[in-house]
């Protein structure tokens, strides 16, 4: 635990020192869960959106994409079950009046058994060496057995207390599991209540003539309520997808965990209108579709994995998350969530309007069902920030810190380098920058000892240096360097354009979804 909690202080400190991310309104000490993607972080989450868009709408004949408004009829909200449905259970600890989703408490109660039976695993691979059979270690070892009983058992009985809001259940299972405050250790708790997430506002000029509004806690009812515009505007034909982009808003209580759970925060969405009684087949479509994107980054299958959820949505038939393995343990980073017709028949009712497709093969009208995939953009870029931050031992026993991020997300593809400030370097350097823009986000660095210029790069997690000496003068030529291998060349100025592109483009980075 203590490694863990090591590694997310300099994951958030990484994030802060080399313009990353800012705690939002931070000379006024900070708003609590709510961040400011700085100079880097707000390129890094744009290749990001972009990886995603690119994938999920161009590369799709079928997908189109939609940028509808934060602010969204009242009624919307009514009809998608957010008033009534979209609560956290809380819990208040007396003693340190600290706050907490009952739920995560259990969850995280769950979570240190995992760490346990981690801990056997890892016993056992020194014991038994080459031999080691994980899955038959798992499925005979008595104390993994005795341990992943007890999880299952948990979360099974807090999925069923809160289907059935028997939030007095929730705290008996807090008081049975002996779950403390993890402030002040103390059991002394409330009883479990339910919490709405929405942040209210009001439009208009006159106090008596606003309208009460909420900010959306999810972009999807953007595309829902504008499905048929879409359907009929673009011609689309079931099986069709809306996706878009954009902010989201909740009022969290667990606000902790920097970026994973924030306030503000932006999704990444896709609501696919499909034929009814053809929401199975989709369902294993895009759990498979969404896991190969993931895996295309190449962060390592161990990283992921499905949890598929026992407590479903108001709005769900089946639903899916994919867990990401973060510096506090695998947690959930995208949903894939099988809607049925809920929504648009929702807001047929609500709006008296008809939400319905006419299927000219089946010469009929229907309601269509929706999968939606669903994944929060800050989450994403915390997966990956996290993962890429590494800390190296050298063959000289020096240390460097590297950022390896997928280099198609890296905020700088490269950077160029005069090795001294004199003799014309700087000129050839700044010729170079010119020439290379056009295509990529490239650095000029002129400042420090080359070597130093190398490390803050790496830290930076700029995949190539380009460094300009003096026999480039004479034969057009420059070192370029790989910020993962460190290893250098010697390449002729006019390659370089191929050289980058090879490395960082769109393009070859999907091809691995194939
Ligand atoms: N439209 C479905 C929906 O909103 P969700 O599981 O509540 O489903 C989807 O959210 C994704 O949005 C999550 O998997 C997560 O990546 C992201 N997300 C949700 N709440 C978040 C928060 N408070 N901060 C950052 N990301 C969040």
């Amino acid at each position: 635990m203590a490694n863990q909690d090591d590694k997310f202080k300099k994951v958030i400190s990484h994030a802060k020192e080399y313009g990353y991310v800012f705690q939002s309104s931070e000379i006024y000490d900070g708003l609590s869960a709510v961040y400011d993607y700085a100079q880097n972080g707000v390129e890094l989450k744009k290749n990001i959106r972009d990886y995603w868009w690119k994938a999920m709408v161009q590369m799709h004949g079928n997908i189109v994409g939609l940028d509808a408004a934060i602010f969204m009829h009242p009624t919307t909200w009514k009809a998608s079950g957010h008033v009534d449905a979209f609560n956290d259970p809380l819990i208040d600890n007396k003693d340190s009046k600290k706050r907490y989703r009952a739920d995560v408490l259990i969850e995280d109660y769950c979570a240190k058994i995992e760490t346990k039976i981690e801990k056997e695993v890892k016993k056992a691979v020194k014991r038994f060496g080459e031999a080691f059979n994980k899955a038959e270690f798992m499925s005979t070892n008595p104390r993994v057995l005795g341990y992943q009983e007890k999880i299952e058992s948990t979360l099974a009985r807090m999925a069923k207390s809160l289907e059935n809001e028997d939030l007095a259940d929730v705290k008996l299972l807090i008081e049975e599991l002996e779950i403390s405050c993890p402030l002040s250790g103390s059991k002394n708790w409330t009883d479990v209540k339910q919490f709405n997430l929405m942040f209210g506002t009001k439009l208009g000029a006159s106090a008596e003539h606003a309208m009460d509004l909420y900010l959306r806690p999810e972009t999807a009812q953007g595309i829902f309520v504008n499905f048929l515009n879409v359907q009929k505007t673009g011609r689309m034909k079931i099986p069709f997808g809306i996706a878009q982009t954009g902010k989201a808003f909740r009022n969290e209580i667990v606000a902790r965990q920097f970026i994973f759970r924030m306030r503000e925060f932006e999704q990444m969405e896709m609501q696919f209108f499909i034929k009814p009684g053809t929401q199975k087949k989709w369902y294993e479509y895009w759990k498979e579709t969404r896991m190969k994107w993931h895996l295309s980054l190449g962060m390592g299958a161990d990283n992921y994995r499905f949890h598929d959820h026992e407590k479903l949505a108001h709005y769900a038939d089946a639903a899916s998350d994919i867990e990401f393995k973060f510096p506090f343990g695998f947690k959930e980073l995208e949903g894939i969530h099988s809607r049925t017709d809920f929504d648009l028949k929702a807001h047929e009712e609500h709006s008296g309007k008809k939400l319905q497709y006419f299927d000219h093969e089946d010469n009929k009208s229907y309601t269509p069902y929706v999968l939606e995939t669903s994944i929060g953009l800050d989450r994403m870029f915390l997966a990956i920030f996290s993962n890429a931050l590494q800390e190296e031992t050298l063959e000289n026993n020096t240390t460097r810190t590297v950022l390896k991020l997928p280099s198609v997300l890296a905020p700088f593809k490269a950077a160029v380098l005069p090795l001294v400030k004199k003799d014309g370097l700087p000129e050839i350097a700044k010729e170079i920058v010119d020439m290379l823009k056009w295509d990529f986000n490239v650095a000029y660095d002129e400042k420090d000892a080359v070597g130093r210029r190398y490390r803050r790069q790496d830290a930076n997690g700029t995949p190539f240096c380009i460094t300009v000496d003096h026999d480039t003068k004479k034969d057009n030529t420059v070192t370029i360097r790989h910020r993962d291998t460190m290893a250098q060349k010697r390449v002729k100025i006019e390659e370089l354009k191929e050289i980058i592109k090879e490395e960082v483009e769109i393009r070859s980075w999907l091809m691995k979804m194939k």
